[in-house]
Parts: C-alpha cells; sequence; structure tokens
C-alpha cells in the first residue's frame, strides 16, 4: 500500500479513547471514501464503509476498533487536580510518570501522572505499585476554579495518552501508542485500497468500530446493520517474543508475519474459515503464525453472535507492549496482513460461504 507508513503514524497519533473516536473516524473516512459506494454510521458512531461486488451475496464484514484505552475525567479536587476513570484495560503501573491530553470542549489541555519523588519514599514505598485511585494529573492550575473555568476541564472529559510516532532505530519495527487496534483499521484500509480495481464476488465491508475497550459495544451495533454471512476481525495480537513473558501465554513474534487466534476468552474461530486462511497464506507465501491466549476479547465475538450465529476469525498484527504510551508492531506484518485478507477476501464466493457456514 503506499503511504502505508503515513496512515499508521496519523492513526496512532490521533486520539481517540473509547467514546471519543471522531478523530480516527475522520482519518478513517477520508482514507475510504473514495474506495466505498455507500457509508454510515450506526446509532453509537461506528463507521460502515460497503464496496459492491459482482453479487449482493455473501456479506463480508471486516472489523476494527477506532477507540484506545484511555481515561476520563472524573473529578477536579479543590487544588486543580484531575482524577479520573479509567476507560479499557490499565495496568496501575502502566499510569504513571507520563503525559495525557484531556480533550476538552475548548481544546486540548496538557497533563502528567507525576509520581512522588523516592528522595522522601521508605523502603517500603519504593517497592510497592502505586494504585490508579491514588493517581492524578497535574495540569498546572492553581485550583479547581482554574482547571474549570481558565482550562475548559469538565467531568466526562475524555482523556488520551500522548505520545509521537516514530520508525525504531530506521529498522522495520515502529514504535506509537495504540496499535491496539489502529493497526487492524490500517490493515483494513489496505485491504479496501488492493482491491479497488478488483470485481469482488461478494459485498464487501469495512467496519470501523466504537467502545471496542469497554465491552466490544461497537462491533455489536454495527454487525446488527451488517448481517454480514462471514466476519474478519482485524486485531493488534499479542508477541510473546521479549523477556519476561512465555511461550505458553502468547506465541506470535515480530516479523514473522499476521497470526490467527485459535482461542481467546470472547471467542472461538470457525475451523473451516480457519483452515481457509491457512490454505490462502500457504499458497501466496505468506508467512503466518498462530496464537492461543487465555485472555482477551475481541470484536469478532460480537460478529459471531449476530443473527443466528456467524462464521468468524480473528486475523492480529503482532504487538508488543500493548495497552501502554509505547508499544511496537513490524510493519512488515502489516503488508503481509493485507496482502492475506485480500486474497482471502477475493475467495469468499456464495459457494464458498455456504460451505464454511454449513453443519453436517
Ligand atoms: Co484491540
Amino acid at each position: 500500500m503506499k503511504d502505508l507508513l503515513n496512515l499508521l503514524k496519523d492513526l496512532s497519533e490521533a486520539p481517540g479513547p473509547t467514546g471519543f473516536e471522531g478523530p480516527v473516524r475522520s482519518i478513517m473516512r477520508r482514507n475510504l471514501e473514495p474506495l466505498s459506494d455507500r457509508i454510515e454510521t450506526d446509532g453509537i458512531g461506528s463507521l460502515i464503509c460497503r464496496r459492491a461486488g459482482m453479487s449482493t451475496s455473501p456479506k463480508i464484514m471486516m472489523s476494527a476498533h477506532m477507540d484506545e484505552v484511555g481515561l476520563m475525567v472524573r473529578y477536579v479536587t479543590s487544588e486543580g487536580f484531575v482524577k479520573f476513570q479509567t476507560l479499557g484495560g490499565w495496568l496501575d503501573q502502566a499510569l504513571i510518570g507520563q503525559r495525557w491530553q484531556i480533550l476538552t470542549t475548548e481544546g486540548p489541555v496538557n497533563g502528567i501522572t507525576g509520581i512522588k519523588t523516592p528522595h522522601v519514599m521508605s523502603g517500603d514505598e519504593r517497592a510497592k505499585v502505586f494504585k490508579k485511585e491514588s493517581i492524578f494529573l497535574d495540569i498546572g492550575a492553581s485550583d479547581k476554579e482554574d482547571a474549570e473555568q481558565r482550562l475548559g476541564v469538565k467531568p466526562g472529559d475524555p482523556i488520551a495518552p500522548t505520545s509521537t510516532f516514530e520508525r525504531l532505530n530506521d529498522g522495520h519495527l515502529l514504535l506509537g501508542k495504540a496499535w491496539d487496534d489502529r493497526a487492524g483499521l490500517a490493515v483494513m484500509a489496505g485491504v479496501m485500497e488492493s482491491l479497488k480495481e478488483t470485481d469482488l464476488p461478494c459485498e464487501l465491508f469495512a467496519v470501523s468500530t466504537v467502545q471496542e475497550e469497554v465491552g466490544l459495544r461497537g462491533a455489536h451495533t454495527s454487525s446488527n446493520l451488517v448481517k454480514p454471512d462471514l466476519g474478519i476481525n482485524l486485531e493488534s495480537g499479542v508477541a510473546g517474543d521479549y523477556p519476561g513473558i512465555s511461550e505458553y501465554e502468547a506465541q506470535e513474534k515480530l516479523g514473522a508475519g499476521p497470526a490467527v487466534f485459535l482461542h481467546d476468552s470472547s471467542m472461538l474461530p470457525n475451523l473451516k474459515l480457519r483452515d481457509l486462511v491457512s490454505k490462502t497464506a500457504s499458497e501466496s507465501n505468506i508467512p503466518l503464525q498462530y496464537n492461543v491466549l487465555s485472555g482477551y476479547g475481541e470484536d469478532g465475538a460480537e460478529i459471531q453472535k449476530s443473527e443466528g450465529g456467524t462464521p468468524v476469525i480473528n486475523i492480529t498484527v503482532p504487538t508488543r507492549y500493548l495497552h501502554s504510551h509505547n508499544s511496537l508492531i513490524d510493519y512488515r506484518d502489516v503488508e503481509h496482513a493485507i496482502d492475506l485478507v485480500s486474497s482471502l477476501v477475493q475467495k469468499l464466493d456464495d459457494e464458498t460461504v455456504n460451505e464454511i457456514a454449513k453443519f453436517d
């Protein structure tokens, strides 16, 4: 895909905590509008782009989520510090010592989560984890009135992590926030672009969902609208290729191709679809990995449970250090995922999808 690195940079740097996906939706709309026949949104903000094929059946739904883990203002203390609610799964350790942006109706307000200086800590205190309930944002306000009146900070305002994109030491790895799931959105945009001149045997939907990190909500509402015959969810996977994580916990490696989830706590894939993905990868010489996770939930689960039940697969871009300010992907895995899903979609005609959905 041309401009893949620019798209990845734009997506990673865009603020989009759960419930505040507007900036990401604008990027997806701008990129997908020229490649779609019809664009609509569902009732909570998921962006549904339709690409007509030679037939209106089967309906194939690709999905990737726009929201990132973030925070929300709970209240401002009388001294002008901001207490927050987490949006999505944060480790308490990952919250501290970071830069953030509060997205107020008047514009962004920068803040930091500071940590008490070690100079005044006891030995016990130095060894402990600071709980999120005790953490606050310092926005340089003199008191509550200054924070609310001059800076315009209100309860309910979303708070996004601040982190700039870079290509790490000129290698293949891309450093940035929110690869979960901006990597999946880039794959979806790449598939739409690579298929733009191709006559499709199906009707193809590229759905950018909202509110995944708080319970797969946009996937639920959008799949009710699309009513897909088959789903391909595109996610950031869990790499297990760095110190302190075991193969038992996660098997994906950066640079070794996209992965298929064989198990996560929300979904089991359709096995015929799993085998078609494997066959497609090997025919096209695309490297493919597998992962089995005990935890993790993803949008594919909602597509799977929609209507009377739908065949779904979750295909991922392996990612290190998810749900933090600094995560890593390998852009070659993004390119391979685009190639894999593009080849797969071209095989999904009525006969193939009916066979996948058939149980004897
Ligand atoms: Co995700």
